[in-house]
């Protein structure tokens, strides 16, 4: 740890164009299991956003749409390979900062990784196509190449919850699409987002105008919603945030990664009630329930679900949770207070109304709430209907899978959703109807692969990330047309 980039006390620095700067120590960042600072990052203000902005849309974009994507790559592969190296550093930060328990912060630091092994892997292989276009005798002797081109600069505005993983998902493929990008890394937890930046900017090979990091706040970083000179603008977070930032982003594209109140649906146990209970348990309280596909609405067939409510309650009691950085603490502090108000005034409010407590709910110092499973959760509740993000799993039975689909289509999120089935007309009956972006079978929802198309529909947002999907979002086509190609 002695050889760490920064240590308790001091000041990590931002980037702007790709310099390292520390104009000022404006930004504490809070250990959130200790709740003492860690240590202080610079705060940009709107100057430093704007210059940032005018760099990228001159310099950033030339440099950065004439690197060769052989070039591209290897920036791309070399921040893997210096992550892979520096693991434990960004692990370390991550529990800090986050209050992720180190064992899920090394599996992010990892994802992270693999993030950018797959969007360099991307990179030399963006391409186009040919057609004949004689689609009529009015375009005899006509055809077309195509080619995709940089959109240009792009803001990214990243969240806490995987401030590792989630601002590779919008750096790597705009390093691999060709865009100079202007990153603010959730105020919360900046330190991750900050060491991709130590990376990048030791890197001979990526130009210093491709990318700016900086911490700032929503008044400071509003440029980067409204400003004509981003060509796209991607963000993860709330989706009363992010719809907000849509209305107003003018004309450029956005990309939103929003939240969800993830379903899964137990229909048989033909995998194994063991291995159900035990990735349920995972998927509903990893980090603290602090994903967007963490499981929040449990559907349970009545055939199996007094045996699942058992199991389920039970291991769910024997969740270990504290300090962070044991190497078997399951259950950390959530981000601030706020958030634990929230988790415990919705069980609250889903109790009053009639919910069955099963088990946790308790509040207790520095930000902790014990899992929580509460069963039967009227429908009109917060807790229902809306997105808890903290360590609590609703349950309830049903009868009829067509309609348990549909309680799942009643939400207004659309994410992920998971169903438990070895019946392939079920299967593929869940894959028609479910209105998510993705449905997981045989899995619960919360499982993101790094390479496969990741986004919602409804509340949930729009667009896909993913790297081989985001590049597609950071470039256009351009076509050429050609009359009489070849012909001599
Ligand atoms: C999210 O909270 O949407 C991200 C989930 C993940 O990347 O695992």
């Amino acid at each position: 740890m002695s050889n760490f980039s920064i240590q308790k006390g001091g000041t990590m620095p931002f980037y702007l164009g790709g310099k390292a700067m520390k104009p000022n120590s404006g930004l504490k960042v809070i250990n959130k299991y200790t709740q003492e600072e860690f240590c202080t990052v610079p705060l940009a203000d709107e100057s430093h956003v704007e210059e940032a902005t005018a760099i990228a849309a001159t310099e950033g974009a030339k440099k950065m749409k004439a690197l060769p994507p052989y070039v591209r790559q290897e920036i791309l592969m070399n921040v893997a390979a210096e992550a892979t190296k520096r693991r434990d550093e960004f692990a370390y930060y991550l529990a800090i900062e986050a209050g992720k328990p180190i064992a899920d912060s090394r599996g992010e630091a990892d994802r992270l990784i693999q993030t950018f092994q797959l969007a360099a892997e991307e990179a030399t292989r963006i391409g186009g196509e040919y057609s004949s276009l004689e689609i009529a005798p009015r375009a005899k002797g006509y055809s077309s190449i195509t080619k995709r081109v940089p959109i240009g600069p792009v803001s990214l505005i990243s969240p806490f919850n995987f401030p590792l993983n989630l601002a590779a998902h919008k750096i790597a493929p705009a390093i691999a699409a060709g865009c100079p990008f202007v990153l603010k890394p959730a105020s919360m937890t900046p330190l991750g987002a900050l060491l991709l930046g130590e990376i990048l900017a030791a890197d001979p090979q990526m130009p210093p105008e491709g990318f700016s990091i900086l911490p700032c706040s929503r008044q400071a970083g509003n440029i980067l919603t409204t400003d004509e000179r981003y060509k796209l603008m991607s963000f993860t977070g709330s989706p009363e945030v992010g719809f907000a930032l849509k209305a107003k982003a003018g004309k450029k594209p956005v990309i939103l990664e929003l939240g969800g109140n993830a379903f899964c649906l137990i229909d048989d146990d033909d995998v194994g009630m063991a291995t159900i209970v035990e990735e349920v348990v995972h998927g509903a309280f990893y980090q603290s329930g602090q994903s967007c596909i963490s499981i929040q609405r449990l559907l349970v067939n009545d055939g199996i679900y007094d045996q699942f409510k058992a199991a389920l309650v039970e291991k769910v009691k024997s969740l270990k949770m504290g300090d962070p950085m044991n190497e078997d603490t399951f259950i950390g502090p959530l981000i601030n207070s706020g958030a634990a108000d929230k988790v415990e005034s919705w069980v609250k409010e889903a109790v009053d109304k009639g919910g069955n407590l099963l088990c946790g709910g308790v509040r207790s110092e520095r930000n902790f709430v014990s899992p929580a499973v509460v069963e039967n959760v009227p429908h009109d509740t917060d807790l229902a209907r809306d997105e808890v993000f903290g360590p609590v799993v609703c349950l309830e039975r049903y009868t009829d899978f067509k309609e348990a689909v549909e309680l799942v289509n009643a939400s207004k999120f659309g994410l992920q959703a998971g169903v438990y089935t070895n019946n392939w007309n079920k299967a593929h009956y869940a894959f028609d109807n479910i209105e998510c972006g993705g449905v997981c079978i045989n899995s619960v929802p919360s499982v993101r692969i790094d390479s496969q198309p990741y986004g919602g529909v409804k509340d949930s947002g729009i667009g896909r990330e993913g790297p081989k999907f985001a590049i597609e979002d950071y470039t256009e086509i351009r076509v050429m047309v050609m009359k009489n190609a070849g012909k001599l």
